[in-house]
């Protein structure tokens, strides 16, 4: 069912390292998603080392999560859609990903998250990056933009974090930050990884 999205992340992977994709979900799953990101009430503080929260360090990174879980509408529409892309990825590219972890995340007003790499160069565990943003009425004044930079630390991209806008990019390539949002941003992140899942 996803197939053609597949086709055209994939395209634009091996031609860009990135994409940008807008109007992403049909709107009844947009709808489902962005439902379950607003009525969950168990967000906590974001670490900044890769699986745990222990980490937290506020100048860098502000930003509130919980991850997605198969039982819900939210991780059942957006999981599935991760997995068959995971799958789609491993036949094309042979990237041989071995699984895919994603997290909401709320950033409130103030809230930023500083310029990194999502993995360091060399060290293979997060391979390519999923942003995927929730929210049905942000205009530039709300601030919150996803800024995408090269690996020469260029300016790349600018993403404004609207309802339904997908982002996709390897890991180890593209430095990049949020800045302040000006009001609730939501969404979601994911990544697709190389080593074995730790629980
Ligand atoms: C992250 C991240 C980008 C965004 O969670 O690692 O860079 O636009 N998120 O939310
Ligand atoms: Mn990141």
């Amino acid at each position: 069912m996803y197939t053609p999205l597949y086709e055209k992340i994939t395209d634009a992977l091996v031609k860009e390292g990135y994409v940008v994709l807008e109007d992403f979900l049909d709107e009844e799953s947009y709808k489902k998603i962005s439902l379950d990101a607003k009525s969950e009430t168990l967000y906590k503080a974001a670490g900044i080392s890769a699986a745990s929260s222990l980490h937290q360090d506020r100048n860098r990174r502000r930003d509130k999560i919980v991850w997605l879980e198969d039982s819900k509408d939210s991780g059942g529409i957006f999981l599935e859609f991760a997995r068959g892309l995971q799958k789609y990825l491993n036949r094309s590219l042979y990237l041989g990903l071995s699984y895919y972890e994603a997290h909401f995340a709320l950033y409130e007003k103030g809230d930023f998250y500083e310029k990194h790499l999502d993995a360091f160069k060399g060290s293979k565990n997060r391979v390519v990056t999923t942003v995927y943003y929730l929210n049905e009425t942000w205009s530039k004044e709300d601030g919150g933009e996803l800024l995408i930079y090269d690996e020469e630390d260029k300016f790349l991209r600018e993403v404004i974090p609207k309802a339904n806008t997908f982002v996709l990019f390897l890991s180890d390539k593209f430095p990049h930050e949020v800045l302040a949002a000006k009001k609730k941003r939501y969404s979601i992140a994911g990544w697709f990884r190389i080593d074995k899942r730790e629980s």
